[in-house]
């Protein structure tokens, strides 16, 4: 049956489907979803006589027919090697330093596999790095969509599974391949290392995973869940990860990764995230951390008479961090500058351990040091964003634009968060922000360096780029 036969729809309808997939799933369901999930629904409404209502309560108990719900709202796109270059890092980097560590084997997990190629690819590339070294490796491959991992199983790959990226590793594929008619078939000996699983990565528990895991990879899907889900996902992805452990995201999604335990890394380009070791220790940290704050605050509190008496202009700050220059004449304004960089140093971090409170208290008394500037809006809605607020982060967000219409981080942001509701308006953020990005490196500004983690501008611009090809297509 075409998708014209069937009506589409009522909004109310897809409202309570977008609710039911969001709570049992994690899944955003946006208008782009709308007539593809109208043409599946009222053709399972149709076979079953079904009201809505009573078809998400069946699913509830049919799991075969959930399989066919499941199929229908995920996005299963895949192949082999997909973004070559984490693999020339796993090889390059990540197996040296393991094998550093003189551990005997390791655990890797492809935690949404769709249908298996990038878990094989894990799996060829260790055997190929591994294998002679006595070094032995499983590789999880799990998934919410039971239909990819059947036909996954199934061992069956099409040539749509191969694309230019990913060439470069196409070699190591090769004995663990052959010919299948038109198609390609996975020889046995492939799973002798991988472990196929279902599961839905906001609602189980994983318990079924032995271990804890050295390598994750955790690609592509981040983008169909909002901050709130995102949050919780990745906090129970990071429990599962040894100390020192790696976790690998698409490019384009790694500026919606927050996490304490997780530091940024570089390689030849490529940034990837590596679990803070000593996870107790860090704890103690932070604690250590916070009673430091909370005297430097009550030492701040007390002497009064030191706060700045003239707000510190926004450039001069910038001077004072990115260029390292001080004008010595005025000594109390040198201090406040001095001031308003420390406080602005605690807010980072505060940010980076996810300390919502503790980041808002700092940027209020950085708010009341300077003079009002794009960053303070910024700085808020990075705060909301991180408090999976992401109806005020907006508003910050927009608010730093108004404030300075080149704040590209504001820009960005905006951009990342939209793409959860609305893709058209997206990929114009997207482009308004790449426009901005390359006003900004062609002059060499490096006025919003410290907002950037360590990563350049031009990352920031190739992410922007990739979103725009992908929304683009
Ligand atoms: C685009 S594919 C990513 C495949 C592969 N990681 C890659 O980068 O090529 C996204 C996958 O996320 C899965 N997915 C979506 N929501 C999920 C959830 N709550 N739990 C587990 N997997 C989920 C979908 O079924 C889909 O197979």
């Amino acid at each position: 049956m075409k998708n014209s036969e069937y009506p589409q729809l009522m909004q109310y309808d897809f409202s309570t489907i977008k609710s039911f997939v969001y709570n049992r799933y994690g899944i955003v369901l946006t208008n782009e979803h709308y007539a593809a999930v109208s043409h599946f629904i009222n053709s399972r409404l149709a076979n079953f006589s079904f009201i809505i209502q009573k078809y998400l309560a069946f699913l509830e108990k049919n799991r075969e027919e959930e399989c066919l719900f499941i199929d229908a709202i995920t996005v299963c796109e895949t192949y082999f090697f997909r973004e070559e270059k984490h693999f020339k890092i796993l090889e390059e980097h990540v197996f040296p330093y393991l094998e550093s560590l003189e551990k005997k084997s390791i655990v890797i997990w492809s935690a949404a596999c769709s249908t298996g190629e990038e878990a094989i690819s894990l799996s060829t590339l260790a055997h190929f790095c591994l294998e002679e070294k006595e070094f032995s490796y499983k590789v999880y491959a799990t998934d919410l969509n039971e239909r990819a991992l059947e036909c996954f199983k199934s061992g069956i790959f099409t040539q749509n599974s191969f694309r230019s990226d990913g060439e470069s590793y196409r070699f190591l594929l090769n004995p663990f391949l052959q010919k299948h008619h038109s198609h390609w078939k996975l020889r046995d000996e492939i799973w002798r290392t991988l472990y196929v699983h279902p599961c839905n990565l906001l609602k189980d528990t994983y318990s079924f995973f032995p271990c804890g895991f050295d390598i994750v990879f955790f690609r592509n899907t981040m983008i169909y869940f909002n901050c709130e889900t995102r949050h919780k996902i990745l906090n129970k992805i990071v429990d599962k990860m040894n100390d020192g452990a790696f976790l690998f995201f698409s490019s384009s999604e790694v500026p919606m990764v927050f996490h304490p335990s997780l530091k940024v890394m570089e390689y030849e380009g490529g940034y990837f995230f590596q679990k803070r070791e000593m996870e107790k220790e860090k704890k103690v940290q932070i604690k250590k951390k916070q009673i430091e704050f909370d005297r430097i605050r009550l030492i701040n509190t007390s002497l009064s008479d030191n706060k700045p008496s003239k707000k510190v202009d926004f450039n001069d700050l910038i001077d004072h961090i990115v260029f390292k220059k001080v004008d010595w004449g005025d000594q109390k304004y040198n201090e406040s500058v001095f001031q308003a960089m420390e406080s602005l140093k605690k807010i980072l971090k505060w940010i980076d351990l996810l300390s919502v409170q503790n980041s808002r208290f700092e940027l209020y008394d950085f708010s009341r040091m300077v003079k009002e500037n794009e960053i303070i809006f910024h700085l808020y809605g990075m705060i909301s964003m991180v408090d999976n607020d992401e109806g005020k982060a907006m508003e910050y967000f927009q608010k730093a634009l108004e404030y300075n219409q080149e704040c590209w981080p504001a820009s960005f942001y905006k951009a990342m968060l939209m793409l959860e509701k609305d893709s058209i308006e997206s990929l114009h953020a997207f482009k308004i922000c790449a426009e901005m990005l390359r006003r900004y490196i062609a002059k060499g500004s490096d006025k919003y360096i410290f907002l950037l983690a360590g990563f350049d501008s031009k990352y920031f611009l190739d992410v922007c780029e990739k979103w725009i090809n992908k929304l683009t297509k």
